[in-house]
């Protein structure tokens, strides 16, 4: 099903390709012979959101402008551009923007676009947990210098959120909060330049997605904010993450189960809970995980640095990921395997684990705060992590001299030279047995 839906786009782009060819070779035969006349090729049908009736004035519904605008542009015979013009502010409702579309797409995303303030704005008969959504499209840049606000604080405020009750625990009540944008079961996506704050929930998830390039954002809510990840995928692959600057109250990017080829490249997170693969494994659990790199990046003031965390009683595997050249500034354990991960704090002791393997860390430079180790790698009881390798590590305490001992627990690996601080927790080499109740290496 994906595949052809794939193969339409591969196909669409070549002839796309093929036909400008043809056609600029026309130009230059007819600029030999004939007198010049119209361009063969038009430029892109725009379909521009105050054509449909889009008011802009930040309290006006544009819902329908913008549906109706999409519509069009999905249905064009041409590849076309969705316009959100300069200038202008969009109150807009849930919406679910769907596909297949003929042809590729560009929104065009210039403008701002706000969310309805809170719940009690939130349409009754609307999801609660998705506020813009992208179903089904092959092939959009989603682009611009806009801004995307989901207006969040009145969801934040929720007695439900974390911390919202007497000595933190959370009171019972309606909770779902809505995602900013939802890119679902779609491809060939790229999403840059513009700015997203506030989000209730997550501001990007995708999922069941492949082949996504994100270049340029700049994603922004309180270090206070509950769940407001910044980026998150699931069930997606060869993701490219670059270029951005993400502050946020959660996660910065996020990586769920069935994620593979995942490129994080010149990343700017903090304040926030850094770049997490996991949760994973909750509820007993399958997870695979594979081939993430994270590069060239730097990690402020943030609960983590680089986690990798999972559910006890879990099955699955997280392999292949390589952490390497990230500078850390006053971060909480910035090195961190967490398979002990619990929210409810009644989390029983069981036999099963995601398996860990094959996670490199090299050039992980700079400060933490001394609160926890700079490196804690806690391994399941019942399942150790093996293949580790930590190279040119130096990490220092952000304030004090005092310097903290790192924490291992069943982690196995090698180190390649002296880290600072030194890593003697680690044990070298391979566990002479793995547990023989089938482990599942995905
Ligand atoms: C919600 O109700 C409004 C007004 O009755 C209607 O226009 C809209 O289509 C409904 N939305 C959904 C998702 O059912
Ligand atoms: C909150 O914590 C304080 C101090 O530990 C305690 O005296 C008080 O009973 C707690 N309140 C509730 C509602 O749990
Ligand atoms: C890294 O990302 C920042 C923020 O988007 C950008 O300003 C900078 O040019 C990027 N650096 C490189 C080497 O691309
Ligand atoms: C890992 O992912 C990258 C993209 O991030 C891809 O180019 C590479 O081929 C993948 N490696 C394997 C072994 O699949
Ligand atoms: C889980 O195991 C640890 C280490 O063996 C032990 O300290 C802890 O009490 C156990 N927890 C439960 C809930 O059984
Ligand atoms: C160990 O991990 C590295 C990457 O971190 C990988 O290249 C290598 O094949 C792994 N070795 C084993 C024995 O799994």
């Amino acid at each position: 099903m994906m595949d052809s839906v794939h193969l339409r786009f591969a196909v669409l782009l070549a002839t796309t390709l093929c036909s400008f060819t043809l056609s600029a070779q026309h130009r230059i035969l007819s600029q030999i012979s004939t007198p010049p006349s119209a361009a063969p090729s038009s430029p892109p049908p725009v379909f521009s959101v105050l054509s449909y009736g889009a008011v802009g004035d930040g309290v006006a519904d544009d819902t329908q402008s913008f549906k109706m605008a999409w519509d069009a542009a999905c249905q064009a015979d041409n590849p076309a551009v969705i316009l959100v013009p300069r200038h202008y502010t969009f109150m807009i409702q849930s919406a679910i923007f769907s596909g297949p579309c003929r042809n590729g797409l560009t929104f065009q995303i210039d403008g701002s676009m706000l969310a309805p303030e809170g719940p009690d704005s939130w349409p009754k008969n609307n999801s609660k947990r998705q506020w813009l959504v992208f179903y089904r499209i092959d092939g959009m840049s989603m682009q611009g210098s806009g801004l995307i606000d989901g207006r969040g604080q009145k969801w934040w405020d929720l007695p439900c959120k974390p911390h919202r009750g007497v000595n933190g625990t959370a009171l019972p009540g309606p909770c779902d909060s809505p995602v900013a944008l939802r890119f679902f079961w779609s491809s060939n996506l790229i999403v840059k330049g513009m700015k997203i704050k506030n989000s209730p929930q997550f501001h990007f998830r995708f999922d069941s997605c492949h082949h996504v390039h994100i270049d340029s954002l700049y994603i922004k809510a309180p270090s206070s904010s509950p769940n407001t990840d910044g980026i998150h995928v699931e069930n997606t692959n060869n993701v490219n993450i670059y270029n951005s600057v993400i502050a946020n109250g959660d996660d910065c990017v996020s990586i769920g189960a069935g994620t593979f080829n995942v490129d994080i490249r010149n990343i700017t997170c903090g304040p926030g809970h850094g770049i997490s693969i996991g949760s994973l494994g909750p509820r007993n659990t399958r997870a695979c995980v594979t081939n993430i790199t994270v590069r060239d990046s730097v990690i402020k003031h943030s609960d983590n640095g680089v986690r990798i965390k999972t559910w006890q009683g879990g099955y699955g595997a997280v392999s292949q990921v390589s952490y390497s050249n990230i500078v850390m500034e006053s971060v909480r354990n910035p090195i961190m395997i967490d398979q002990y991960y619990c929210s409810s704090k009644s989390c029983a002791n069981q036999t099963a684990a995601v398996y860990i393997s094959g996670v490199s860390y090299s050039g992980i430079k700079g400060t933490y705060d001394v609160r926890s180790p700079a490196m804690h790698l806690a391994c399941s009881d019942a399942v150790p992590c093996t293949n580790l390798t930590v190279t040119d590590v130096e990490l220092l305490p952000a304030q004090g001299q005092r310097m903290v001992d790192p924490y291992c627990w069943n982690a196995y690996g090698d180190v390649a030279d002296f880290t600072i601080p030194p890593l003697f927790c680690l044990i070298q080499g391979n566990p002479l047995t793995l547990p023989a109740t089938d482990l599942d290496r995905c």
